[in-house]
Order: structure tokens, then C-alpha cells, then sequence
């Protein structure tokens, strides 16, 4: 019995001791967290997305579409799965920036509107290695939509804001898009 109680305290002081390091650890981060909390900065960004259905590169594919999808106006039904290039130029030689991936569902039976949920990933400068999340109904066929930015990740963690995209070329013949975004956002 006597040994066991010595045993159990020269377990308990240790812990004890690492608890109450835990325990700073945790106050130094909560700290810092503070800190950054009043640091919010806004930033904007501007580049080019390439969606490109046809030709030698391909970056998104349609996966799904209705039994109803190739009779309706708007060809509602019809779920692409993209991995489009992000540019700085609107040329597709243009330095990549990163890539749009995610999908675009034709979502409304009336109009052209894409429900587009797509992650950009920043491949290039300080923002390489984070995301932005952006979410939301792309009226297609406006000059500008607005599509909501609802979070992000690295750099852009805790983000917010919003994404005018306006296309600024589409090849009739082939489907190919080059749309023009500019992005701004709140973050830490
Ligand atoms: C596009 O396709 C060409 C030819 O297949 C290839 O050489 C090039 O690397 C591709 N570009 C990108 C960005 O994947
Ligand atoms: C719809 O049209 C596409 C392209 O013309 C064709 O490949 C596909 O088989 C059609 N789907 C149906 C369900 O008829
Ligand atoms: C982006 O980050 C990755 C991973 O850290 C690295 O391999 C790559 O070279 C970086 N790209 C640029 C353009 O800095
Ligand atoms: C993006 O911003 C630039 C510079 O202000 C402007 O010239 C361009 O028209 C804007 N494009 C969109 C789609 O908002």
C-alpha cells in the first residue's frame, strides 16, 4: 500500500507540472490571438480564371447532368467539376497564380444561373499555400456577378468578403471562358 501512494505522488508532481505549462501555453496563445484580433486588414486581389471545357487542356468536366438536362434552355441539372487556372494576365501564357477547383451546377430551371462552390488556391507570392472559399449563385449571363467569399485559410483565415467576376472572353465555338475576378476580402 505504501509503495503504491509513493508511486502515485511521484507521478502526480510531474503531471502537475506539465499541466500548469499546458496551462501557460494555452494563455500565450489566447494572448496572441487577442493581439491579431484587432490587426483585421483588407486586401484585393485580381486575377484571371480559365475555364477551358474544350482542347488540349481540359480543366473542368462535366460529371452529372438530368435525364431532362439536354431538353432545358438552361441545361439545368448539369454539374461540371473544375480545376481552372488562375492568371495574372488574361492570356493563358500569363504567369499561374493558382487554381480555382471545385464545381458549378446549372441551378435555376429559368435562367442561367450556376450555384459555383470553389476553393482558389494561391500557388504563387505571399498568398501561396492559402485559400479563399467562395460560394454562391453566378448570375452567368450578367456583365459583372457578385459571388460571396465566405472563408478562408494560411493567410486568409477568418475571411469574408465578396468576388466581382466578369468575363472577359468566351470562345463561342469551343465553350472556353477566360473571366476576369476581382476579390476582396477581410482577414487576420
Ligand atoms: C497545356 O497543354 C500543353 C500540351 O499538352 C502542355 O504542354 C502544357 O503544360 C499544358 N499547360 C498547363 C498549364 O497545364
Ligand atoms: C445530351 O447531349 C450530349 C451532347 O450532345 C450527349 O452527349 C448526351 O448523350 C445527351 N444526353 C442525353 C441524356 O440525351
Ligand atoms: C509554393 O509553396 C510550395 C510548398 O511550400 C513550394 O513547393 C512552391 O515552390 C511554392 N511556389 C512558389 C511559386 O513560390
Ligand atoms: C476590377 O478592378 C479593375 C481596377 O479597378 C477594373 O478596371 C475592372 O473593371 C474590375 N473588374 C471587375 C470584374 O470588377
Amino acid at each position: 500500500m505504501a509503495s503504491k501512494a509513493y508511486s502515485a505522488a511521484t507521478f502526480m508532481v510531474p503531471a502537475l507540472l506539465l499541466l500548469s505549462l499546458f496551462c501557460l501555453h494555452i494563455a500565450e496563445a489566447e494572448a496572441e490571438a487577442k493581439v491579431k484580433l484587432g490587426r483585421e486588414k483588407i486586401s484585393h486581389l485580381h486575377f484571371y480564371f480559365h475555364d477551358l471545357v474544350s482542347g488540349k487542356n481540359v480543366t473542368a468536366v462535366k460529371v452529372a447532368s438530368a435525364p431532362t438536362t439536354n431538353s432545358s434552355a438552361t441545361l439545368f441539372g448539369t454539374v461540371m467539376v473544375m480545376d481552372d487556372w488562375l492568371t495574372e494576365g488574361p492570356a493563358a501564357t500569363s504567369k499561374m497564380v493558382g487554381r480555382a477547383q471545385g464545381i458549378y451546377v446549372s441551378s435555376s430551371q429559368e435562367k442561367f444561373h450556376l450555384l459555383m462552390a470553389s476553393t482558389f488556391v494561391f500557388e504563387s507570392g505571399k498568398y501561396n499555400g492559402s485559400t479563399l472559399a467562395m460560394v454562391g449563385k453566378n448570375a452567368a449571363l450578367e456583365q459583372v456577378r457578385e459571388m460571396p467569399i465566405v472563408g478562408g485559410s494560411g493567410l486568409f483565415r477568418l475571411a469574408r468578403g465578396y468576388a466581382l467576376a466578369r468575363t472577359h472572353s468566351l470562345e463561342l465555338n469551343t465553350g472556353n471562358a477566360v473571366v476576369e475576378y476581382n476579390v476582396t476580402v477581410l482577414h487576420y
